[in-house]
């Protein structure tokens, strides 16, 4: 299984950092030539690769971590996406209300990525948190996971607990996917399991 993240900001980094604590290869593309990524691959070191949003499309989990409404432009690269996995890790911030009405910010995703399996997570924590170590006071951060193919959600699920949180699959339905569509407060962070 290999992984690229799309989007270098402040979500993209501090999941980078999180492969890289962990020493899982992972690429890394933004909108700019691969070379503006160099910074962050000293920093982190050489599991992370910079990319071109080409190349990271070639990964089997791509996680976008980018503005929403951005995700359209990604979407339209490939115009089948044929069983790959995509990790929505956005929130709606700035997207009007009316425009998702009561849809799942994830089933708008997946309509455009055809052919992929669309999984939400890493978008519950503020970027700051996210980057942090998950492990903490003698547990593990919490990190929800949602998506309507069950494969995938446990491939991701997987990966998750690789990372070092502590995943709990939400299942795929509408109502637990309300609990992660998130486009306000970051009402979840911070929830520790202790084993
Ligand atoms: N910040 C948080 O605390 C937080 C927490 C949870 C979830 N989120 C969600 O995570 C997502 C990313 O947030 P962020 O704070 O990391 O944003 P950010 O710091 O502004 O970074 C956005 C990244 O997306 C890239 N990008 C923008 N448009 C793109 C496009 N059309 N194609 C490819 N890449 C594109 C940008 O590329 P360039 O670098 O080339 O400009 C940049 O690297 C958002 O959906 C946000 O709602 C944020």
């Amino acid at each position: 299984m290999n992984y690229s993240i799309i989007g270098s900001g402040k979500v993209g980094t501090a999941l980078a950092r999180q492969f890289a604590r962990n020493g899982i290869p992972v690429g890394v593309a933004n909108t700019r030539d691969p070379i503006t990524l160099s910074a962050l691959v000293s920093e982190l070191g050489d599991t992370v690769i910079a990319q071109t949003i080409d190349q990271a499309l070639t990964a089997d989990v791509v996680i976008l971590a980018i503005p929403f409404n951005a995700h359209r432009d990604i979407g339209r690269k490939l115009a089948y996406w044929n069983g790959k996995i995509v990790i929505d890790a956005m929130n709606t911030y700035g997207v009007p209300p009316e425009e998702l009405g009561d849809q799942l910010s994830s089933d708008i995703v997946a309509r455009s990525f055809v052919g992929a399996n669309v999984v939400k997570t890493f978008n519950q924590l503020p970027a700051a948190l996210l980057a942090k170590d998950p492990a903490q006071d003698a547990g593990r951060r919490v990190m929800f996971v949602w998506s309507r193919d069950s494969e995938a959600a446990s491939t991701v699920t997987e990966l998750v607990g690789q990372l070092g949180f502590a995943p709990i699959s939400l299942g795929g339905t509408a109502e637990t996917g309300k609990l992660l569509g998130l486009g306000g407060p970051l009402i979840l962070q911070n929830i520790i399991k202790h084993q």
